[in-house]
């Protein structure tokens, strides 16, 4: 049971993760690059696919999060929550669960500035570098904080 729940962890947190960082990285900057009209249309047609693909792998991510701690032994009444080991658990699950609520805000956000304007703006251009920025820092934060518990230092 622990190792499949192992298993689920790691392979949901590359595809997220990954997911994440490819868009951010790769997608969004190419879709600026040909303009407001092409980054509208691709990311409303697109919008379903990711949808399915970061709200599965995002919420196996979290589950198997909350269930290895138990599932391990590591955390088994209210008091082990103030551990060390508890406090890097509930920083990762903020983190993600921070990133992937702000991220849901920007993408609002830059639809309606993609459908206000015929041309990308340095307003959309900063926006867009600051939620690169955010991505990458709250996921390698993340990678640690899972890097500190797989090898044991708390
Ligand atoms: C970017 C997202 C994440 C990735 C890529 C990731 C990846 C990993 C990896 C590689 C391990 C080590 C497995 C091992 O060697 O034992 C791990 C362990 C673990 N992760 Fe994550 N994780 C992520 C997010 C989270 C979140 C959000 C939580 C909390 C809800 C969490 C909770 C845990 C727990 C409790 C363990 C087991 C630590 C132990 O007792 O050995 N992870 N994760």
């Amino acid at each position: 049971m622990l190792a499949i729940l192992h298993f689920l962890h790691i392979a949901s947190g590359i595809v997220w993760a990954g997911g994440a960082l490819f868009f951010v990285l790769v997608v969004e900057p190419t879709l600026f690059r040909l303009g407001p009209g092409a980054t509208r249309d691709t990311l409303r047609a697109a919008q379903p696919f990711l949808g399915r693909l970061m709200g599965a792998s995002g919420l196996i991510l979290l589950t198997t999060g909350g269930a290895l701690p138990a599932a391990s032994g590591a955390i088994t009444s209210p008091g082990d929550l103030l551990r060390p080991y508890s406090v890097y658990v509930l920083a990762a699950l903020a983190l993600v669960v921070g990133l992937a609520a702000q991220s849901g805000r920007y993408r609002a956000v830059m639809q309606r500035m993609l459908s206000a304007t015929a041309e990308v703006t340095p307003a959309m251009h900063a926006a867009r570098q600051r939620q690169a920025v955010v991505t990458v820092a709250a996921i390698s934060a993340t990678i640690v904080i899972m890097a500190i518990l797989g090898m044991g230092l708390y």
